[in-house]
């Protein structure tokens, strides 16, 4: 157990980096591997995330080497029930997902029995998500949280093995950069930010926000008892 306890040291390396942080598109990426011992800390940062009532609510599936090749069997078949009609190049092409990258991470958040509200589980699963890219980043790689089509592949989640307490929280494609992405919008603050007091209207960010031409999305979620 790491008992260092870094909580008020200030460090505002971290403040810069995490403000300059940006993800890198899977087009963007070499053939760079991180080494095992990269994986194995960059999985244990990972991890090193809140998580209401010692629950650890998520796990990984790691995808290297010909393993990405080998799970094409399983994303051929996947996208095959998605569209029936699928030329032959179309399901070359998504049988080759995983091979975008020289390393694939999966984070699976996994329900667990407590008393905890499974919301906050699934918010320690992003967490854990978020704390992989910077990890990522921090050991010299571009990393690209997606889900894509495949996450919610019932033929696809079946044939890996999950099951209906798990949901894919983020497939994580990382590798050295071989080009750096260009800026993206971030959000005003004073759209999002209330400080409150009595009487305050709250800046939800709705007028800036919403799309409308969208319904709110649906959550995806495979709970226990659905199908
Ligand atoms: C849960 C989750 C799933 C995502 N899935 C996708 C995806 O499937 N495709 C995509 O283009 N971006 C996806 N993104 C967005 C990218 O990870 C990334 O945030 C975005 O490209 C903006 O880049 P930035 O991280 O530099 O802000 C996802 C983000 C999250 C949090």
């Amino acid at each position: 157990m790491d008992e260092r306890n870094l909580a008020g040291v200030k460090n505002l390396d971290v403040i810069d980096y995490l403000q300059s942080r940006r993800s890198l598109s899977v087009k963007y990426m070499d053939d760079v591997a991180p080494s095992d011992d990269e994986i194995e800390t960059l999985l244990k940062t990972a991890a090193r995330v809140p998580d209401h009532g010692k629950l650890f609510p998520w796990y990984f599936i790691v995808f290297k080497g010909s393993a990405r090749a080998e799970v094409g069997t399983i994303l051929r078949e996947a996208y095959r029930h998605e569209d029936p009609d699928a030329s032959a190049a179309k399901l070359d092409l998504e049988a080759d997902r995983f091979m975008r990258a020289p390393l694939v991470v999966m984070v699976v958040s996994r329900m667990r029995h407590g008393k905890h509200p499974l919301w906050e589980q699934f918010l320690s699963a992003g967490a854990l998500c978020q704390n992989m890219s910077i990890a990522a980043n921090a050991l010299g790689y571009g990393s690209n949280w997606l889900t894509e089509w495949y996450s919610y592949s019932p033929v696809f989640r079946d044939q890996l093995g999950l099951d209906a307490r798990d949901n894919i929280a983020g497939v994580f494609y990382i590798g050295k950069p071989s080009a750096q992405p260009d800026g993206r919008d971030r959000p005003d603050l004073a759209k999002i930010v209330t400080h409150w007091h009595e009487g305050v209207t709250l800046n939800k960010g709705d007028a800036a926000y919403d799309q409308d031409k969208y319904d709110l999305p649906a959550a995806k979620i495979f709970g226990v008892g659905d199908d």
